[in-house]
């Protein structure tokens, strides 16, 4: 499900590098573990194949709804987080509205979502010098809809691949496998909500999570 897609994606990017090291390796290694390495490299490959099926197929789970607060959610993925953001140089601001009424959602895989949406920016913000800022808002739109702005001050999404970037295994990235953005547009549809992305040239990349604000209810009744 879900879950394992979420699995899958995080175990890409140290499989990645064990990939790298491996080949370095093959290039490297007296002729006596030649043979050894080969072993490993078989292994490495194997696992990748396991990891890119999980990705694939594994993509799909029901939504566990509950009552989810979106500020305490925000609070959860940024300790999470910070501290690889701030390594980078990179200023966090947030602001979540108050009173923001709850929504009723898988926190666990909205909080998958913002983690991907959140890494994006900051690998995006790698490539850029000056200033770095993630800035995070909550707010309500409108009376039945919350929604959450997450912008950076990286080089911006080119129109060319704007408009493919939900796409599955749409990347721009040596070591990325071109998934949390597809993943996390499936998640916030099935929630009823809508993801989208604006990047006007020169400014940076911003992300917009729409969500319903909804009463179990209101859920029960459409299922
Ligand atoms: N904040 C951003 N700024 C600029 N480009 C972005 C941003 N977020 C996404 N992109 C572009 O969209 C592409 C797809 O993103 P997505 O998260 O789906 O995959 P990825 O990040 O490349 O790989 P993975 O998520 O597996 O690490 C990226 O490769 C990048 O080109
Ligand atoms: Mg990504």
């Amino acid at each position: 499900g879900q879950l394992t897609a979420g699995v899958a994606h995080e175990l890409n990017n140290p499989l990645t590098v064990l990939i790298g090291v491996t080949e370095m390796l093959d290039e490297k290694v007296p002729e006596s573990l030649r043979e050894h390495v080969g072993l490993l490299k078989d292994a490495v490959e194997a696992a990748r194949h396991v990891v890119r099926g999980l990705l694939t197929f594994g993509r799909k789970m029901p939504l566990e709804r509950r009552r989810v607060d979106l500020g305490d959610l925000l609070d959860r993925v940024l300790a999470l987080t910070s501290s690889e953001l701030r390594i980078t140089d990179i200023v966090i601001e947030k602001e979540v509205e108050s009173g923001l009424p709850a929504v009723w959602a898988d926190g666990n895989q909205l909080q998958q979502v913002l983690t991907n949406l959140i890494a994006n920016a900051k690998q995006a913000m790698a490539e850029v010098d000056g200033q770095r800022r993630l800035r995070i808002s909550m707010r309500r739109a409108g009376a039945n809809r919350v929604r959450i702005l997450i912008a950076d001050t990286g080089p911006g999404i080119p129109p060319a691949i704007i408009a493919s970037v939900f796409d599955p295994f749409m990347t721009t990235k040596p070591e990325g496998t071109g998934l949390g953005l597809s993943i996390s547009y499936g998640i916030i549809r099935e929630h009823g909500g809508q993801l989208s992305v604006e990047s006007p040239p020169g400014r940076g990349a911003t992300f917009a999570i729409e969500l319903p604000i909804e009463t179990p209810a209101a859920d029960a009744a459409r299922a």
